[in-house]
């Protein structure tokens, strides 16, 4: 059996190699969060206190990172994956970052003759948990054949897109802005119901069988708008920080793109009145705040 390293072991990155440890695979897990390493040492993993220990443990190694900067810091960082790493190691990055870093770290690992896989994930931390994730996968065939059997483990619904680098985090961007406006639309259309006394559990059922159901619906509402809790989940800045992903392949491919860009501007706004740490369904929260503001200044 490979053994496997995980680096990044957040709301998404620990349920994934608990996952991976469940059916019976040797895992070392770093974060640079202590906590983080702990917990997961609590659930049966084995831990490292830094990148050259995982790569000295481990076969293929897993990345789920919040940030652009903390996956260029893991791998073409000193001492990073990329420096330390050959060509007897796969390196595959969940996270979702830009088709640009997908690119560069391409380039970096081919430099050094190391099988790297761009392979972003959705289905939020119940997905990770339940091991049902959607697993978006770009890179090489005969690597991904190779990846796939641990793909299956965290995953449910496997795709290799094709061999371009950033096909999977393409994929991952388009359904995610989807999820951006899915997020704002059912953040508005709640405030009318509130306005005109319908009960939100009752259209919730309404709605629940009829077209204007959608997956986010569910999640934002049964999970956080319905709860008053928007503890993450997915946070708002993972979201913004995927708009504007979807936005720079927009630019870069001279498309306009008019409600993506009003979506996106709202995103950055609400982030910096502080929401940025909830979940993405705070959103809710957000409009009634700025609705009650307005009725008080009348
Ligand atoms: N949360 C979701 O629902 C969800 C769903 C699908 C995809 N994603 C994507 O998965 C990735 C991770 O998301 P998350 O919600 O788990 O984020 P998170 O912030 O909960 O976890 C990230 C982890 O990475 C660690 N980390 C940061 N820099 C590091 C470094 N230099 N070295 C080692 N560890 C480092 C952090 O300490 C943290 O534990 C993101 O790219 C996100 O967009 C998230």
């Amino acid at each position: 059996m490979e053994r496997i390293g995980f680096i990044g072991l957040g709301k998404m990155g620990l349920p994934m190699a608990t996952g991976l440890v469940k059916e019976g695979y040797s895992v070392t897990g770093y974060d640079i969060n202590e906590k983080a390493t702990l917990t997961f040492k609590e659930r049966g993993g084995g831990i490292a206190t830094s990148i050259h220990q995982v790569l000295a443990a481990c076969d293929i190694i897993l990345t789920s990172l919040p940030s652009v900067k903390a996956a260029e810091e893991v791998f073409l960082g000193e001492r990073g994956l990329v420096e330390q790493g050959d060509s007897s190691k796969i390196l595959v990055d969940t996270s979702t970052v830009s088709p640009e870093l997908n690119q560069m770290l391409d380039k970096s690992c081919t430099e050094k003759g190391i099988p790297f896989l761009a392979a972003p994930v959705s289905g939020g931390v119940i997905g990770a948990e339940q091991q049902t994730l959607t697993v978006m996968v770009g890179g090489k065939r005969a690597v991904y054949e190779r990846v796939l059997p641990i793909f299956e483990v965290i995953g449910g619904n496997i795709f290799h897109v094709n061999e371009q680098i950033d096909s999977g985090t393409t994929v991952k961007l388009i359904n995610n802005l989807l999820i951006g406006f899915y997020t704002a639309g059912v953040s508005e259309a709640l405030h009318i119901a509130n306005k005109k006394n319908i009960d939100l559990n009752d259209l919730y059922s309404m709605l629940s069988v009829s077209y204007g159901q959608s997956r986010i619906y569910e999640r934002n509402y049964q999970t956080f708008i319905a709860n008053n809790d928007y503890e993450p989940g997915f946070s708002l800045k993972l979201l913004r920080k995927d708009l504007e992903f979807a936005m720079q392949v927009a630019e870069e491919n001279q498309l306009d793109l008019p409600i993506s860009k009003t979506l996106l501007s709202l995103y950055q706004q609400v982030e910096k009145e502080g929401y940025g740490d909830q979940d993405m369904a705070v959103l809710y929260q957000r409009v009634l705040e700025q609705s009650n503001k307005r009725e008080a200044a009348k």
